[in-house]
């Protein structure tokens, strides 16, 4: 099928619920309320959402939440998905409500897992999140990596504290799986991490590339190990609307509202069921407005 992209936005990021498990304490849970009203996206919405895509040339839809893996959906989403869509497919989750019968469902996808992996050191990895346990995500991974799937560790980056980073980056080489660092937004000062951050990367860094998205990426080797690692240097810092624009990341909530900008409170809602050619409109119309922070 013949694709083109009439929307303008590059990634969709579907929030499946807002409902979430852990408590972390910088979450800004996508923009969404995490008070007393959790929502699930329902499958039907979900699906005519996809197909109305069909023929946009979209580079990546990502599921998040919440935490995704709390609409019992997921796995029928992802699956629609990737057979509907020629794009990349990730999921954003913090991995403690992955079974076995999901990966079992799973089984060929092309599903990139992005794991929600605070620190490296077991207390402070329960402190951060309420219940999760390092150590039961860490054989989660295996397991999930062992199943054929591609895995990689998100670090929200809460402290100048230079020790927990540095942990963070020898268990990922040390694991050999990709680690993404996200200074915490919202947070005042951490546009200012990367000043003690970039210089751990580069001990270990032999590549460069500044992706004029707000990300900065390096492979880091260590011995016969390698791996990418991602530094996020959000534009949402220092009101970059066009670094912003070139990532072109639209997030759709778990009611079909629209939210451009995670700062900002969702826009309108998609009219799913007034039809393709409406609900385009509206996507393209949103993005030809998306110009100022
Ligand atoms: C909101 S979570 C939802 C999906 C899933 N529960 C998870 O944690 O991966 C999606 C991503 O946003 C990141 N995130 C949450 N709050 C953030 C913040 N204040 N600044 C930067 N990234 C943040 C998380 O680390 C996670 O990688
Ligand atoms: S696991 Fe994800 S959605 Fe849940 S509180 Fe943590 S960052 Fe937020």
């Amino acid at each position: 099928m013949k694709e083109y992209n009439h929307i303008g936005w590059k990634r969709i990021r579907v929030l499946v619920t807002n409902k979430c498990n852990y408590s972390c304490p910088f979450c800004h849970n996508e923009g969404q309320s995490k008070e007393n009203n959790p929502i699930l996206m329902k499958l039907d919405d979900f699906k005519s959402f996809v197909t109305f895509l069909e023929t946009e040339k979209i580079e990546e839809l990502h599921f998040s939440g919440g935490e995704p893996f709390l609409n019992p959906n997921i796995v029928n989403m992802i699956r629609f998905a990737e057979e509907r869509l020629a794009c990349d497919i990730g999921c954003a989750t913090n991995f403690s409500r992955i079974t076995k019968e999901h990966l079992e469902t799973l089984k060929g996808s092309r599903v990139k897992f992005n794991v929600q992996f605070p620190f490296a050191t077991k207390d402070a990895f329960k402190k951060s999140t309420g219940i999760g346990n390092m150590d039961t995500i860490l054989n989660t991974i295996k397991m999930v990596r062992d199943a054929g799937f591609q895995v990689g560790l998100n670090s929200v980056i809460q402290s100048n504290d230079i020790s927990s980073v540095k942990n963070l980056i020898e268990l990922a080489i040390q694991y050999e799986i990709p680690l993404k660092l996200l200074p915490q937004i919202g947070l005042k000062g951490s546009d200012k991490f990367k000043e003690f951050i970039i210089p751990l990367v580069e001990e270990y860094a032999c590549e460069y590339l500044n992706k004029g998205t707000g990300a900065l990426r390096w492979t880091l080797k260590s011995g016969s190990k390698r791996i990418i690692l991602l530094l996020i240097d959000s534009p949402c810092f220092y009101n970059d609307i066009q670094s912003c624009r070139n990532f072109g990341e639209l997030r759709i909530n778990p009611d079909f509202s629209l939210q451009p900008c995670i700062l900002r409170q969702p826009s309108e809602r998609l009219k799913l069921s007034q039809g393709k050619e409406l609900v385009i409109n509206q996507l393209a119309e949103l993005w030809k407005h998306f110009t100022i922070c």
